[in-house]
């Protein structure tokens, strides 16, 4: 009976592949038994088949050395369905950046050579998350596969409740409805634009108390994103407890370089929100970069299984939500709380935003993908991958110069437009024209995340950013050495050719994340100056 096999399988020890917590495997298993008894054979039947191969964790992280005793970064993973992409010339790459008003938002994917604007939506599946994808139950109301993904969030994070939504801004809408008053303040590390735009739609303010090292574009701080606690302190005296609307921990950071946040400055943060009463509230979507660096960075947890380290982060927070476009390599998103009160205020925004209850504005195809790809992050060698590519892909370019953040984060290279076009003045925004100028030199579509990216202040002056960053983002498991190579090639030659490069103005701004839909033109003619430069320098070579 495939059932008996399945809990023999589970109860396998192994130095390899560790399952630590057996109780919580094993009620899985009875779940599926429970399942099976009822006659739901073929969903059993399928559900067996999937987490057959889920299941095994491997809790070290696989040490594979080269004799040439380079730094490979090698892929744990086998490539068995592909996409084609298209290469254009420089002349073409040119033409389609100009009818993109100079915003890689805007560029046709056919015309994208390797498209590294976000990791978010775009990551490879896994086999068994496209087969879950078949045994979705569709239903308006209670869906079982609202209760199979539940059943998963709450075994890895260890909370009690689960609200579904669409996307991860979807979340920060429903807990910023939810939480922002009028006038109050949210505490974070650093903010995300969607947050920050959730959060002052609401009235609310964000205010930012990251130790100031997140600001150094070289720095060899493991935990860049970590809060300081005296910030925290200080502005807790000064607003007093009753205007903070909440204090956010996101983890990893993304607007600063996907840099992680350690343990002890969550269990720092944590103690002092529980004395204040002060809900806390945790930015999941880059949770699985955050684990690698958790276990490559920090000592004591070497040893420790990623759930494990899952279940310490979630047991400090009061709120966990997360993009599903990130986490767990599907789409959709969550919150995640164990206060049934918390719940309750919240629950009743999740019909009038997203759908109802058991689906949240997903598919229920996406929503079975979810379920197995969470269980898959839980394997380090699966958010390893990132990590390790974006740490190679720094290095080549660093090896020729090129300001890079540092330590490497997750998600992706962060480039520092403030020093590569060091003459470009912030107002006619470096990182915004950088982008344009590497899609012209490259096919590579990478993300302004500077001050374009930034909204207007009330008077309507420049935000100018704090960092200046283009992010060469790297999908999960999308990406090969051979495209890492090329496109540092292309990084570096443009670095050379800097001076080429010039600023950008608006020509269409929109009030609300300007970043998305604007449109701009060159101050100057340099994008043709570029391409031709291109064309002396590679000759025929597209
Ligand atoms: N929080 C963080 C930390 C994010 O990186 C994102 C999205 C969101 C929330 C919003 O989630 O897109 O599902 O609505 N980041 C994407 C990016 C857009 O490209 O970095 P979403």
């Amino acid at each position: 009976m495939p059932g008996c096999f399945f809990i023999k399988y589970e109860n396998k020890k192994s130095e390899e592949w560790g399952v630590k917590n057996e109780d919580t495997e094993f009620s899985q298993s009875e779940n599926l038994l429970t399942s099976f008894a009822k006659g739901e054979t073929q969903y059993l039947h399928s559900t067996l088949f999937t987490l057959h191969s889920v299941v095994k964790r491997r809790v070290i992280m696989a040490n594979v050395k080269f004799l040439s005793g380079e730094n490979i970064p090698l892929e744990m993973h086998k490539v068995r369905m592909v996409q084609q992409v298209n290469l254009l010339p420089v002349e073409d790459r040119l033409r389609s950046i100009k009818e993109a008003g100079f915003n890689t938002f805007l560029l046709k994917n056919r015309d994208v050579f390797l498209d590294m604007l976000t990791d978010s939506g775009v990551n490879a599946m896994s086999q068994n998350q496209y087969a879950a994808m078949m045994q979705a139950d569709d239903s308006y109301a209670g869906s079982e596969t609202f209760y199979r993904l539940e059943s998963v969030l709450q075994d890895i994070f260890g909370m009690k409740y689960f609200l579904p939504a669409h996307q991860g801004r979807a979340c920060e809408n429903i807990i910023a409805l939810a939480l922002v008053k009028p006038g109050s303040t949210v505490l974070t590390n650093y903010h995300f634009t969607t947050t920050k735009a959730h959060i002052t739609l609401n009235g609310g303010i964000v205010e930012e108390i990251i130790g100031d090292e997140a600001f150094k574009i070289q720095s060899d701080a493991p935990f860049k994103g970590d809060i300081d606690i005296d910030k925290l302190n200080e502005a807790i005296k000064r607003l007093g407890k009753d205007k903070i609307a909440f204090v956010r921990i996101e983890a990893g950071t993304n607007l600063i370089g996907g840099q992680p946040v350690s343990m002890k400055n969550m269990r720092d943060v944590s103690r002092i929100c529980r004395k204040e009463g002060i809900q806390l509230v945790y930015d999941a979507s880059l949770l699985g970069d955050n684990l690698y660096f958790i276990k490559k960075r920090d000592a004591d947890y070497k040893d420790v299984d990623i759930i494990e380290i899952t279940r310490e982060i979630a047991s400090l927070m009061d709120i966990v939500y997360f993009s599903a476009r990130k986490l767990g390599s599907a789409r959709g998103g969550g919150i995640l709380v164990s206060d049934e009160n918390l719940f309750l205020k919240m629950r009743e925004l999740v019909p009038l935003y997203e759908g109802f209850l058991t689906y949240g504005g997903m598919s229920v195809r996406e929503m079975e993908a979810l379920a197995v790809g969470l269980r898959e992050t839980m394997d380090i060698d699966v958010v390893s991958q990132t990590p390790i590519i974006v740490e190679a892909l720094c290095n080549e370019i660093m090896a020729k110069g090129v300001p890079v953040v540092t330590p490497s984060g997750g998600l992706g290279c962060h480039v520092d437009a403030l020093q590569f076009c060091s003459h470009i003045p912030q107002t006619q925004y470096p990182a915004g024209a950088l982008a344009a100028a590497l899609f012209i030199a490259s096919g590579v579509r990478c993300m302004e995340r500077g001050t374009l990216s930034e909204q207007r202040n009330s008077d309507g002056s420049e935000c100018l950013a704090e960092m200046e960053l283009i992010r060469l983002a790297v999908p999960r498991r999308v990406f090969t050495l051979s495209h890492v190579k090329y496109t540092a090639d292309r990084v570096n030659w443009l670095f050379q050719n800097r001076k080429l490069i010039g600023g950008l103005e608006f020509t269409e701004e929109p009030k609300m994340l300007r970043f998305f839909f604007g449109r701009l033109k060159p101050i100057g003619n340099w994008p043709e100056l570029l391409a031709e430069k291109f064309r002396k320098d590679f000759g025929d070579s597209l």
